[in-house]
This record gives structure tokens, C-alpha cells and sequence, in this order.
């Protein structure tokens, strides 16, 4: 008896809930999860940014309008991808010779905790005078990985130091000078690639 009045009461609960969603508006979307809906119809990478630079200034987004950014995100402490990436990057920058000073390339960290300005400056300045390494806090880094659809995920790895590394996207994103996606490398593309690519805007 008392298990069939309680067998009517939670059903009267699920049916008010369902009632509920049904008959105000809006209910649904507000418990229905937004993420990947906002992405429907604008298929958007790239933002607003506040990150700090190899000389612990802080640079935004709008500090970089109206020259082109070849953004890549990777890790000082990366044992292959990167290094090929930003040295394909800088060669494709001197074979462009003059026309490359219209395009800034800019090394995101998915790795702030190691890679700190300081740490940032000599690596940079190994690969390119004008490559731009940025760094920020966690949630910073983690803003801008999204706002670009970057993925990281730091794995554990015996053989490092730290104990682990991040695995992580390897696309080179052209941004232009308005701030918005024109195209895209990957570290596996050839100098020859990227000076073709970048030579049709510049
Ligand atoms: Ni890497």
C-alpha cells in the first residue's frame, strides 16, 4: 500500500517536471547543455586574447591587428612537433623575405607551467628574431586553446622530468588582419607549402 502511494507520488513528480519543461519557455534550453550549439551556423576559430609575452608584457588580441598571425600552439619542452613546426614556420618567413614582416608568428604555450616568459625568450629567439612566444595562467591558456578549438591534454611521461608532456594540436592557424581565420598549415607542411599559402595574401 504505502509502496504504491510512493510509486504514485514520484510519478507525479516526474510528470510535473516533464509539464514543467514543457510549458515555460525556454525551460529546456536552460538545461539542456549549450556547448557545440554555439558553433552551429558560425564555424568561428580564433578571438579575443590576453596572454603575456616572452618579455613579461602583456598583449592582447588587438596588439597584433593589422598584420597576418601564424599561431601555433605547442611547448618548449616538446620533443619533436614543435621544433619541426616553428622551424618550417621560420624558414617559410625568410624565404618570403620582406614580404614576411606583414606576418607575425606566435608560439602559444599549452604548457604554462613550465614555460614561463623567461623560459619562453631563449627558445624563441633560437628559432626566429620576430617569433612571438606567449604564455598566461591556466584558465588563460585554456580560453584561447578553445576560442582557436586547439586541443592539449598533458599525459603522463616517465621519461620527462616533470613527469609528464601534452599531447596536442599540431595546426598552424593563419589569422588576418582583422583578427579572423584565413587559413591553415599543419607541421607537417613544407616550406614550399607555406610560402605558396602565405604568398596568395601577401
Ligand atoms: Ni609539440
Amino acid at each position: 500500500m504505502r509502496a504504491r502511494l510512493l510509486l504514485l507520488i514520484a510519478g507525479g513528480l516526474v510528470l510535473g517536471v516533464c509539464a514543467g519543461l514543457l510549458l515555460v519557455p525556454g525551460a529546456l534550453d536552460r538545461i539542456l547543455p549549450k556547448a557545440g550549439l554555439a558553433s552551429i551556423g558560425q564555424a568561428t576559430v580564433g578571438g579575443p586574447f590576453s596572454l603575456v609575452d616572452q618579455d613579461g608584457k602583456r598583449v592582447t588580441d588587438q596588439d597584433f591587428r593589422g598584420r597576418y598571425m601564424l599561431v601555433f600552439f605547442g611547448f618548449t619542452y616538446c620533443p619533436d612537433v614543435c621544433p619541426s613546426a616553428l622551424q618550417v614556420i621560420s624558414a617559410a618567413l625568410d624565404k618570403l623575405g620582406d614580404k614576411a614582416s606583414r606576418v607575425t608568428p606566435v608560439l602559444i604555450t599549452v604548457d604554462p607551467e613550465r614555460d614561463t616568459p623567461e623560459q619562453l625568450k631563449s627558445y624563441v629567439a633560437s628559432f626566429h628574431p620576430r617569433l612571438v612566444g606567449l604564455t598566461g595562467t591556466p584558465q588563460e591558456i585554456e580560453a584561447v586553446a578553445r576560442a582557436y578549438r586547439a586541443y592539449y591534454r598533458k599525459v603522463k611521461d616517465e621519461r620527462s622530468t616533470a613527469g609528464y608532456t601534452i599531447d596536442h594540436t599540431s595546426i598552424i592557424y593563419l589569422m588576418g588582419p582583422d583578427g579572423r581565420f584565413v587559413s591553415h598549415f599543419t607541421h607537417v607542411s613544407s616550406v614550399d607549402t607555406i610560402v605558396a599559402g602565405l604568398s596568395r595574401y601577401l
